[in-house]
């Protein structure tokens, strides 16, 4: 059946379950098609001059017709968008729990300072004397970032965590060389536990992956990693907080021996939400990390264009830091854009980005930084990993948990032993969430645990916030038990879409809007 739209009705929902509207629209719930569906050439929200008549000089590459760009006046243009963006689940619409993630408020005092002309309409071609407030800025936040963990030196430039994992093996890569041995050191160990980009990072910089075993309780042994090094390792890439949520407990034993082995220790900073202000990387025998400013500084995620993962790094990796760079000597900064400008005992692996890197997140971040303190900052971690463990405990009588031995850090991570036997799997329960106004945990990852559910509640919801979401996945975890299982295998219900065939999706991706022919009389 089709809509007054001349669109299926709602994917596989039965007439008689839903009354179906003449619009095809729910009440504040729009269908909105695309704007190459909506829009027409010859519409336009403002009036052009005609140009004054000119002497083309584009010659045989001139545009031959229209090239049919949608048009819409300036009212149905501003109900398109607007439509879009509330088919949107964002963290300014509701808790956001997605683990590993790390979804945090983005504050609107960062937005309200990111936006100051100053900043937003620099750009990166700019004589640099005309900027000395942007490296001043870029300099700050340096500064509170190698404060915060207790490291020497920082490449700002990065765009995110995954292009940071680079920019540190890379560097890695180039101290190794520098040692004579780029040709022996070819393995990096990867903890089974570990994100996808690490292995993923690693094997694209030209190295290959071993793993290491996850202990039955979540955390990676000094052992285990003993047993696997040899004069052909580089470095292992462990994530601290772990993938699990669990800070892992012989960190500082793992270090030693990587550096023993002369080896390099390639932390993955992606939960340093959990420690900021509680403990510093460069304690811990750390060499380089990443730190996603979108996760623990509460940038945006996406945030308008790339974000910003810069990479921390240890005295012995310091000098192979990617141009550009700002260099201060003699309380005078400067900023260094190529190899052959680099002081003396640097030299750069080369460089990971056209410029200098995400100028709008070093503001946001530095914003955070400035209005929290070293107090708030210290904290947001305890308050973090504060609402991670009132979840677990609201919800562990119900739900299981493969590590209950563990505290939790910032994330509370379930596994589906307490679905045995329902019919209703991981994914059917994360749809649910759906029906009830969440976007689901994360799902299925880490790998380790079967069903995994990981729930990262952040240190910007308040109990009562927390309090509704216990109550609501405890409601679901009740029903799940009981005999309502159609509230899970068909879920979601209420949502724009309902379920996806994801696989056909990830293997035939559609990647460009085809005009339709045209839509014949509706059908019964
Ligand atoms: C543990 C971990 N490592 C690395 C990354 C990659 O970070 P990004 O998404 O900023 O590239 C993520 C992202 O979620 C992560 O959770």
């Amino acid at each position: 059946m089709l809509n007054r739209q001349g669109r299926p009705t709602q994917a596989g929902e039965a007439a008689a379950e839903v009354h179906e509207t003449f619009t095809g629209n729910r009440a504040l719930q729009q269908i909105e098609p695309l704007i190459f569906e909506i829009g027409h050439h010859e519409t336009t929200g403002v009036d052009i001059d005609e140009p004054a008549p000119f002497k083309s000089r584009l010659g045989k590459h001139a545009r031959k017709g229209e090239i049919g760009l949608p048009g819409l006046s300036e009212p149905e243009t501003m109900r398109h968008y607007v439509r879009l963006s509330q088919k949107n689940y964002g963290i300014d619409t509701g808790l956001f729990p997605l683990g590993s993630c790390t979804m945090k408020h983005n504050a609107r005092l960062n937005e309200k300072v990111a936006r100051l002309p100053g900043f937003s309409d620099v750009h990166p071609l700019q004589p640099t004397s005309t900027v000395p407030g942007a490296l001043d800025v870029m300099l700050e936040l340096a500064r509170y970032l190698m404060t915060l963990t207790g490291m020497p030196a920082v490449a700002l430039s990065p765009k995110a965590g995954a292009h940071g994992e680079a920019c540190g093996m890379m560097a890695i890569k180039a101290a190794i060389a520098a040692k004579g041995e780029g040709a022996t050191r070819t393995v990096v160990l990867v903890p089974e536990s570990a994100h996808g980009t690490n292995p993923a990072t690693a094997a694209l910089i030209g190295f290959s992956v071993k793993a290491v075993p996850a202990r039955p309780d979540g955390t990676v042994a000094v052992e285990d990693v003993k047993a696997l090094l040899g004069p052909d390792v580089a470095a292992i890439m462990l994530t601290n907080p772990n993938t699990c949520g669990i800070f892992e407990p012989q960190i500082v034993e793992i270090a030693a021996a990587m550096h023993e082995a002369g080896a390099y220790f390639y932390c993955d900073g992606a939960n340093f939400n959990a420690i900021v202000g509680k403990a510093r990387p460069g304690d811990l025998g750390v060499d380089a990390m990443h730190i996603n400013l979108h996760k623990t500084f509460s940038t945006p995620h996406g945030g308008g264009g790339p974000g910003a993962g810069p990479v921390v790094l240890s005295e012995r990796l310091a000098p192979y830091a990617p141009v550009p760079f700002i260099h201060v000597e003699g309380g005078k900064s400067r900023l260094v854009e190529h190899k052959a400008d680099a002081p003396e005992g640097s030299d750069p692996f080369g460089r990971m980005t056209a410029f200098h890197g995400q100028m709008g997140m070093y503001v946001r971040a530095l914003a955070y930084m400035l209005s929290h303190g070293a107090d708030g900052m210290k904290q947001a971690s305890e308050d973090a990993v504060l609402n991670a463990n009132y979840i677990r405990a609201g919800l562990a009588d119900l739900m299981s948990l493969p590590f209950p031995d563990h505290p939790s850090m910032h994330e509370a991570l379930f596994d589906d032993e307490w679905l045995k036997g329902t019919g209703v799997t991981t994914l059917d329960f994360a749809k649910a969430m759906i029906d009830e106004g969440y976007h689901p945990m994360t799902v299925y990852f880490p790998l380790v645990v079967h069903g995994a559910m990981l729930i990262e509640p952040t240190e910007s919801e308040s109990k009562a916030s927390l309090d509704l979401f216990i109550a609501t996945l405890r409601d679901l975890a009740i029903a799940a038990k009981g005999n309502d299982k159609t509230r899970f295998t068909a879920a979601p219900h209420h949502a724009p879409m309902r379920r996806l065939d994801e696989t056909r999706a990830a293997r035939q991706p559609v990647l460009k809007w085809e005009k339709p022919a045209p839509v014949k009389e509706a059908a019964e």
